[in-house]
């Protein structure tokens, strides 16, 4: 080997340990904090630049997590496992006009002279793959596509996705596997990242990390209250098999079912046409409902289909070719420091502003200290700046040819003391947090305490708040409960009554649900769900103050039994950081006293019974329930639970008062005397929807109800959330 080829090596080599490095921290900000900082299609270029340089080397591919190239497996605890018939493959992915006309060449290959080579062009869209079952027509099962052969059983939570049918029209194949995508629209995402960044939780990254978090959700009645939708693209397995001849008949039968499709669907009769078709959509994408990020080509015949066949990861009749971020340049005309809720201060980028992606954007996150260092982002720079996930503008780098020759590093530190804000950086945290608290951030946590989704205090919101705090009458959330009636008939906004609504309200505040007070608290990554999470496993706010690490987390242990290096959750939902964030808050010597001082006050700590926690909720109220048989997923004592805690009974036996029989499989005589004495029979799903809907608007919904036929379950339809299916 010459002198040059070893420099060339170990120049290679460099670059190798530095791609799987640069792979591995962005592996760990998708997959474990939620919090990618590059966009799929950067992180593609790295890890196809590493796959290049391996392969040089004539070495396999690394087998880690790849974001996009190398789906991993999506199926969770909780969730049943089922079999596809036919396995659910990825795609193959092209990122130029060479790697497109390719995949041409490969086909005609493989196609013996003559075969047809008429393509369908359509949208990849960002989300997450589903597989639905209709047996005889009827929607019977939602599956992800978990390792593509086996996914998790998430038809409860599809159940609460509007707007598919659950019966197709004749004529149907007797068995159908419909292949599709769950997305979150924009402006849904765009919804419920406000809400958390108004009670100071951590945003999600993307709508399709929020789809899928959302579909993974244990609890359907969580996922009913973000809004999904879902589309369908594609075939599985179909009896009989001679049902379609080619995609665009399929798509042909999935319009005239009214099923939810691609909104852009062409078939064009040669390759020329469909990479003329890739750039329209190009152009198109940003207008789309769905989240796009690239486009799929596919043969439209199934016997060509077959002829060409497929690896055990990718069909070779397809391919998605990815959709360059759109990138514009802008001025960055300063760096602002925003205090969030929990005190936490986080850097943004305020732009010259631009249009960018069909939207003007003026402000870009730039993450936290570390990510401005790396990137060594500067004010008065020229950045270039695209939409992660298509949707949040971010940084991506300055533009170093303009930069000014007296142009100085960003000094967090130094800023923070210009603007005198005394912080620090908790040990292995990347944020910077406030040591004591500002007059906006007091206000921000008592607003987020009274607010609907914590105690949910009536008569007491932003500009309220805003009054007393001015008048010196509170600082914390304790002091709320000390507030006396004269001193606020002292104020201009209130009188007699509207003062007494208000101490009545805080009166009421006191007896509140206790995963409402865990949310309360602001306990720094805590939601809402994690809040109920919390309550229905410790039970009460002593026993989670109390918890230590080993409460949260324990070791996985293997087949035999040994205890493995890998952590599990022992609570849905609370991972590492969230357990590490709860633990670190009760250290806190002035958290404590809030909490012992929120006791003194006789706010509820307890989770149980259920019955007081719906005491405030009366949608089933003077309804009487019967229970039999054994219902899917909820247990006999959490279904009673539920009923009580939504202010309904649960009795023994079936009578002309009984409102509700709730019957699983093997229902015995007391399904036989609901159906003589015409009582209504719900099957779970629909008590579910009952328990839903009721929650939202406080009355139960006549069409949540339904008599099925709950004994030939799990196949028969069921009845959700305004449909019978
Ligand atoms: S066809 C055999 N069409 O992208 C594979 N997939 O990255 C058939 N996807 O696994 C898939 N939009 O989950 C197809 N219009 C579309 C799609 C699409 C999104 C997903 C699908 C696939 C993944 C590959």
């Amino acid at each position: 080997m010459s002198a040059s080829d070893n420099l060339e090596r170990t120049d290679s080599n460099m670059r190798i340990a530095a791609l799987r490095a640069e792979l591995a921290r962005h592996d760990e900000l998708y997959y474990r904090q939620a919090a990618p900082v590059i966009s799929d299609y950067e992180y593609d270029g790295l890890r196809r630049e590493l796959d290049a340089l391996l392969a040089d080397r004539g070495l396999a591919p690394d087998a880690c997590g790849a974001l996009t190239q190398l789906p991993g497996d999506d199926r969770t605890e909780g969730f049943a496992k089922v079999a596809h018939h036919a396995p659910m493959l990825s795609l193959a992915n092209a990122y130029a006009e060479s790697e497109f006309r390719e995949f041409i060449a490969r086909l005609q290959r493989l196609l013996p002279p003559g075969e047809s080579l008429e393509f369908v062009v359509e949208p990849k869209i960002d989300g997450l793959a589903v597989s639905l079952t209709y047996e005889g027509g009827v929607f019977t099962r939602a599956v992800t596509r978990g390792n593509g052969s086996m996914g998790d059983d998430i038809t409860r939570n599809v159940a609460t996705i509007a707007g598919f049918p659950r019966r197709l029209s004749a004529p149907v194949p007797e068995f159908v596997e419909l292949r599709g995508e769950i997305y979150m629209t924009h402006t849904e995402f765009m919804r419920i990242n406000a809400a958390r960044e108004a009670t100071g939780l951590p945003l999600y990254a993307n709508p399709r990390n929020l789809a899928s978090g959302t579909v993974k959700l244990l609890d359907p009645a969580e996922t009913a209250t973000r809004k999904l939708e879902i589309v369908f693209y594609g075939l599985g397995a179909c009896l009989p098999g001679t049902t379609f001849p080619c995609l665009s008949a399929f798509h042909d039968a999935l319009v005239s079912w009214e099923m939810p499709c691609v909104s852009f669907f062409r078939k064009v009769a040669c390759a020329q046409a469909a990479w003329e078709c890739i750039g329209e959509l190009d152009r198109l994408r940003h207008g789309l409902s769905c989240p796009t990020d690239g486009a799929v080509v596919k043969l439209d015949s199934l016997r060509a289909q077959e002829i060409v066949g497929a690896s055990s990861k990718y069909p070779a009749w397809a391919i998605a070719y990815k959709f360059a971020p759109e990138q514009v340049a802008t001025r960055l005309r300063a760096i602002t420091l925003q205090v969030g809720r929990t005190g936490a201060i986080t850097p943004v980028a305020e732009l010259e502003p631009v249009e960018l992606a069909g939207t003007t954007v003026s402000r870009a996150t730039l993450h936290n200290a570390d990510e401005i260092a790396r990137k060594d982002i500067r004010e008065g720079d020229e950045i270039i700046v695209e939409k992660a996930g298509e949707v949040i503008p971010q940084v991506v780098r300055p533009v170093l040819e303009k930069r000014g020759a007296d142009s100085l590093p960003f000094n967090f530190a130094a800023r923070l003391a210009e603007l005198g804000l005394d912080a620090m950086r908790p040990e292995g945290e990347a944020v910077w947090r406030l040591r004591s608290p500002t007059q906006e951030q007091l206000l921000r946590k008592l607003i987020h305490f009274a607010s609907k989704q914590c105690l949910d205090i009536a008569n007491l919101g932003p500009a309220i708040i805003k009054t007393l705090a001015s008048a010196g009458l509170v600082a914390s959330a304790p002091d709320l409960y000390h507030l006396q009636r004269d001193q606020l008939l002292g104020l201009e906004k209130f009188a007699d009554k509207s003062a007494d609504n208000l101490l009545a309200a805080l009166e009421a505040s006191k007896r509140r649900e206790l995963w409402r007070l865990i949310h309360a608290i602001g306990i720094p990554n805590v939601g809402m769900q994690t809040a109920k999470d919390l309550a229905r496993h410790f039970l009460s706010l002593g026993a989670l103050q109390g918890a230590s690490y080993g409460d949260f987390r324990r070791k996985q242990r293997g087949r035999k039994g040994q205890e493995l290096s890998a952590e599990e959750s022992i609570i849905n939902g609370v991972g590492e950081t969230v357990a590490r964030s709860i633990i670190t808050w009760f250290s806190d010597p002035a958290h404590r006293e809030l909490v012992e001082n929120l006791r003194v006050l006789g706010l509820n700590f307890s989770h149980g019974p259920y019955g007081q926690a719906g005491a405030e909720n009366h949608v089933l109220k003077d309804k009487v329930f019967v229970l039999t048989g054994t219902l899917p997923s909820l247990g006999r004592d959490e279904a009673r639970q539920r009923i009580e805690a939504a202010g309904g009974r649960v009795s023994g036996s079936v009578s002309s008062r009984t409102s509700f029989v709730v019957a699983g499989t093997e229902a015995g005589s007391k399904l036989d005397e609901a159906r003589r004495l015409g009582v209504t029979v719900l099957d779970e799903a629909a008590l579910l929807a009952l328990l839903i809907q009721g929650d939202e608007d406080g009355r139960v919904p006549p069409h949540a109800v339904a008599s099925t036929n709950p004994k030939a379950a799990p196949t028969e339809p069921l009845a959700v959330q305004g449909e019978l299916f």
